[in-house]
């Protein structure tokens, strides 16, 4: 079942980037670290290889990446988010490359630049979920096209599981007919204007589906939590699952 496309995302909206911003510094910003570390030791990495950021946020993961010597693309829907980034980077003497752009625009923007980039990193529900799932396959195969033969891509995203299991996760109203939840902001908002999204969770086996429709190989599903990044197995229990794939050789 296809769910109708979200038209703008609310992420374009800078008093919503700004309050998701300070969620972001104070329970995920932490664990970047170790996030990093995982990344290094999972895909193999050496340092100058080339890496893409997809939903970069304020720039966690590229800053951190480009301290360690990689060559990283961050791309971000949202102004707000991009501008801290810059800042941030600037701050800790790096200079990883920042671009505004949709994701559903990544093979359209990248043609010409296949097989680019030796890993694509997609973390903490980065654009991934609300594109429907023809959309979120699509986005896969546009993933797969920018990478190099072999090269690995992990992306976090919610594990379905825990709504099947009828757990609220306070973000909106969950239809297991669809899985999808419809977010919203609450009345009375400071940021006055309503957003809106439908976000489709996928259980895993579903996501591993999609990977493999996609022409993604090797795909390792996990649990993980901020600063838990380990390839331990995954719960119901955890919020988050985490999965690991590679573009076949
Ligand atoms: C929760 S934040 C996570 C940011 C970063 N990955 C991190 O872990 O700190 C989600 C990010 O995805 C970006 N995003 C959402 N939809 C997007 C889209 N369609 N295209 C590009 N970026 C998008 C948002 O602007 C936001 O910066």
């Amino acid at each position: 079942m296809e769910q109708a496309m979200a038209g703008k995302s609310p992420w374009v909206n800078e008093d919503f980037a700004e309050e998701s911003l300070e969620n972001i510094d104070s329970r995920f910003l932490p664990g970047t670290r170790q996030e990093v570390d995982f990344l290094e030791t999972e895909l193999g990495l050496t340092s100058k290889d080339r890496v893409i950021d997809l939903g970069c946020g304020a720039g966690r993961h590229s800053i951190e990446l480009a301290r360690r010597g990689y060559d990283v693309t961050g791309v971000d829907i949202s102004r707000r988010m991009l501008q801290e980034a810059e800042n941030r980077a600037g701050k800790a003497g790096v200079s990883p490359r920042f671009m505004r752009l949709d994701l559903r625009d990544l093979s359209e923007h990248f043609h010409g630049q296949e097989g680019h980039f030796v890993a694509a990193v997609s973390f903490c529900e980065s654009g991934f979920g609300v594109l429907g799932w023809k959309g979120d396959l699509a986005f896969m195969k546009g993933v797969l096209g920018l990478l190099a033969p072999g090269g690995g891509f992990v992306l976090t995203t919610y594990n379905g599981l825990k709504r099947y299991r009828g757990e609220d996760m306070e973000d909106g109203p969950f239809d297991y007919i669809s899985g999808t939840v419809l977010w919203q902001t609450p009345d009375g908002w400071p940021g006055g204007e309503k957003l809106r999204e439908q976000e489709r969770v996928y259980i895993p086996s579903e996501l591993g589906m999609l990977l493999e429709l996609a022409g993604f190989a090797a795909v390792k599903i996990c649990g993980c939590a901020p600063g838990d990044f380990s390839g331990r197995r995954l719960s119901p229990d955890d919020t988050e699952m985490m999965v690991v794939a590679r573009k076949p050789r």
